[in-house]
């Protein structure tokens, strides 16, 4: 359920508050679990269809009876259901869903359609199932993208080589390829094949390549297979990939209720309206981590310097580019429950920089070059750490070319951080800016950790098992 979208819809909050007869804190705690309570339903259908919304119920949750807001759901889920012989398993997985009360829309490629009929997973979703991208009849219900946007969680079970290799490929050549694209909620796949075509190094390329990318894996698991032979390519327990989906679903997972921001990427800083200083920071690793926590169900704040990684799914970027409104929109995001520092942020600005192109600064114009005044930017990762709504947990980064260790704990103890993780900077032939890849010594007050190298998405990964068990444990 949307339920920002629906409060801007109806006006924001203020409006709501008088509409449900509920204050100001009620909605905050319908924003964490990311869902009204039942009752409030029937009055928020007719609020939505006062307002022209036409298709009130997929807002609200599937499933809805707009007149009794009977049935109605604190999730939507879209199953995607791809052509193998596990898809009947997918039946019984619609089922386990709709025991959870989650609203389920089932979408089915040309080759599911060869090994379970649309009918029967209609009947048991409850609701019409979608398999053409250009059926006017479809289109007319419930756009493609549409269909992509107002769910919560999207589902692929089974997930074939087939799939999985144009997913990697980003293909939008039928309706299951095209929402995967055009959504903007958490995906999860269930892979399920024959061993021989999990552990062939197309498909565990493709599977590597998705898994960087965010999307979540239920892995297949080791069995007798329909096709006679035994090995890794089962479908996954249906209780792990509802297990799996639960977590994805909004305010679910262990950091559910919990405020993390994180700045991430390089600042910019002008020197002039077409000059400016910057560095080589690449924000995968701020990003993979904001990715990580909000996976496991933190509502993530990520404030970006200028970058080419994409905001991950289910995080409110805010893109900067100078020190100073990373400074500004950092504070503007506090009280936090965790402030993770990851930006490489620049240190000085110009004094003084111009809005339009600076003349001076060409060959010829004067018989010296021309010297830049810089001044002092603020220290956001310090100024979090001894704010007066400090976050229970602040962590920073030290990226040194030398002195490492030294450096990074004496770092930890004047910027007033709980952990740093420290990393070499790298050199021209391994550089760590930029790389997917990443060694971390991990420092606290109670000592250091030699993290071993390991992907910028498996750091972030263990970055949020560690939070994880110091705020939830
Ligand atoms: N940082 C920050 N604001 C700044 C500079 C750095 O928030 N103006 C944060 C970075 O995001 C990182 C940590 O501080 O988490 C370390 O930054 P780094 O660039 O390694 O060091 P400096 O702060 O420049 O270190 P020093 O003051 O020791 O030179």
């Amino acid at each position: 359920m949307n339920v920002d979208a629906i409060i801007k819809i109806l006006g924001g909050s203020a409006e709501v508050q008088t509409l449900l007869g509920v204050g100001a804190s009620a909605i905050s705690n319908y924003r964490k679990r990311g869902h009204f309570p039942k009752s409030k339903q029937p009055r928020l259908l007719q609020a939505l269809q006062a307002k022209g919304i036409d298709d009130p119920e997929t807002l609200i949750g599937f499933g809805v009876n707009a007149r009794t807001g009977i049935g109605a759901t604190s999730a939507s889920i879209l199953l995607i259901i791809s052509g193998g012989i596990a898809a009947y398993k997918s039946l019984e997985l619609i089922r386990l869903y709709r025991g959870r009360g989650w609203g389920v829309r089932v979408v089915m490629t040309a080759g599911a359609q060869e090994f379970i009929r649309p009918l029967a997973a209609a009947a048991l979703s409850g609701n019409a199932v979608y398999s053409d991208l250009f059926s006017l009849t479809d289109e007319a219900e419930m756009g493609h993208i549409r269909l992509a946007r107002m769910v919560d969680a999207v589902v692929v079970a089974p997930a074939t080589a087939n799939f999985m290799a144009r997913t990697a490929q980003g293909f939008a050549d039928d309706l299951a390829s095209t929402i995967l694209l055009a959504t903007a909620a958490p995906i999860l796949m269930a892979p399920a094949m024959n061993p021989f075509m999990w552990a062939h190094p197309a498909t565990q390329a493709n599977y590597r390549q998705l898994y960087q990318r965010g999307i979540v894996f239920a892995l297949p698991e080791s069995g007798a297979m329909a096709c006679g032979e035994e090995g890794e390519g089962r479908l996954a327990e249906l209780e792990t990939i509802t297990a799996a989906t639960e977590k994805l679903l909004p305010g679910k997972g262990r950091l559910g209720g919990i405020k993390a921001l994180i700045t991430s990427g390089p600042t910019h800083e002008p020197i002039d309206a077409v000059r400016y200083i910057a560095n080589r920071s690449s924000g995968k690793q701020g990003h993979a981590i904001a990715r990580a926590l909000a996976r496991a169900g933190a509502s993530v704040t990520l404030i970006s310097g200028p970058v080419n990684e994409p905001p991950p799914h289910g995080v409110s970027l805010v893109a900067v580019e100078t020190a100073k409104d990373m400074h500004l929109a950092a504070l503007a995001a506090l009280p936090a429950d965790i402030a993770i520092c990851a930006a490489a942020v620049g240190d000085f600005a110009i004094a003084e920089s111009k809005k339009t192109k600076n003349k001076k600064i060409k060959r010829g114009v004067s018989p010296t070059a021309p010297t830049l005044k810089l001044k002092t930017n603020p220290d956001i990762l310090a100024s979090i750490a001894q704010h007066k709504m400090r976050p229970r947990l602040v962590i920073g980064f030290a990226a040194e070319t030398e002195n490492l260790l030294e450096y990074a704990k004496e770092k930890r103890t004047r910027k007033g951080a709980d952990w740093i993780l420290a990393n070499a900077v790298g050199d021209k032939d391994a550089p760590v800016f930029g790389s997917d890849y990443n060694k971390v010594h991990f420092i606290t007050a109670k000592g250091l950790e030699d993290w071993a190298e390991a992907s910028k998405m498996e750091v972030a990964e263990k970055l949020t098992t560690r939070i994880i068990e110091e705020l939830c444990t």
